[in-house]
């Protein structure tokens, strides 16, 4: 048997309630969804009890992030992020005609604050990925404002939260309610993870509504299925067996973590993956996995990325790897 852990997907299959409804809508797919997303926007918007027009919702989040960087870079613009990052940072900085600035991660898999902000002064855009992707580090909220006040104005600023709703409440940065605050301030998030709608390719933004309104310009006509916004609104209203399958998931990624902690440098994570800080290893993980069936991320000479998987992919890992 094979188990998928590269793309950092929510094992678990779909709530009976999204797929059925899911199933009763399918006759509607001869027909055209809206022109523009507003009813998915206002059902997010009525969700995080904030205006309509301080949201903007696209082809996942990383549409979301390309409509922005389109939104706010000029040709050759700088586009600083820290690297190694989510994979489509670079492909998103080529596709909107920007310059990619890489600031190198610290050792321990850290975002360097300072010379990321360093680099923004000179940007169009920065972006910053909290908790991390591939490392699952978390950016403390209060070193996370201090950073986005020091950025210039003019310069935006992408808060990229995927993996955000694995991260414990109580550290969970307050970074909606930043938006109020900082008008360069765009914060990501998406329901391809702790939600677990993937395929679905929904994903949001929430910023003060004049940036809203100038990314919502780069929203392509008829993009946003209508299959996919039937599975966010039902979705929404079984928040309750969501968060439970998020819990699931976080004290299965501790109870690995522990264990592998014994025999290989795992970071502790905050998200639905963990981070192998192992540069000169990652080809005896690579030989012991794939004997048990695991699929995995691998970085040679970085180390390796491996989605938490269902109990039994997790077992697989632990089997392999201790
Ligand atoms: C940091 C980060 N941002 C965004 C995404 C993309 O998510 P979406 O499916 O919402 O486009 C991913 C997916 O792996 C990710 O790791």
């Amino acid at each position: 048997m094979e188990h998928l852990l590269t793309l950092n997907e929510n094992p678990l299959p779909p709530l009976a309630s999204v797929a059925a409804e899911i199933a009763r809508h399918i006759t509607d797919i001869n027909r055209y969804p809206e022109f523009y997303p507003e009813r998915l926007k206002g059902i997010i918007a009525d969700w995080l009890e904030l205006p309509t027009d301080a949201v903007v919702v696209g082809s996942g989040s990383v549409g979301v992030a390309l409509q922005a960087l389109q939104a706010s870079v000029r040709p050759g613009g700088g586009l600083a992020y820290a690297w190694r990052n989510f994979d489509a940072y670079p492909l998103l900085a080529e596709m909107a005609g920007a310059r990619a600035i890489e600031v190198p991660l610290l050792p321990g898999g850290h975002q360097d604050l300072d010379a990321l902000g360093k680099a923004a002064v000179d940007a169009d855009a920065v972006i910053v990925c909290n908790p991390h992707n591939p490392t699952g580090r978390l950016v403390p909220a209060d070193q996370l404002k201090e950073f986005i006040a020091l950025v210039p104005a003019d310069t935006l600023i992408v808060l990229d939260e995927a993996y955000v709703e694995f991260v414990d409440s109580g550290d969970r940065p307050d970074s909606v309610e930043w938006v109020r605050e900082f008008p360069n301030l765009l914060v990501l998030r998406t329901f391809s993870k702790a939600y677990g709608l993937a395929n679905m390719r929904v994903g949001y933004g929430v910023a003060n509504p004049v940036l809203a309104q100038r990314i919502g310009r780069y929203q392509l006509p008829f993009a946003m299925g209508s299959l996919p916004v039937v599975a966010v609104e039902t979705s929404l209203r079984e928040q309750r067996e969501l968060e439970e399958r998020v819990e699931f998931i976080v004290r299965e990624r501790d109870r690995v973590a522990a264990k592998l902690s014994r025999s290989w440098n795992v970071l502790p994570s905050h998200t639905n993956f963990l981070w192998f800080d192992e540069p000169e290893r990652t080809e005896d993980i690579r030989r012991a996995l794939e004997r048990h069936g695991v699929r995995a991320r691998y970085f040679e000479g970085e180390g390796v990325r491996l989605t938490v998987g269902d109990t039994d992919a997790n077992n697989a890992v632990l089997q392999a790897l201790t």
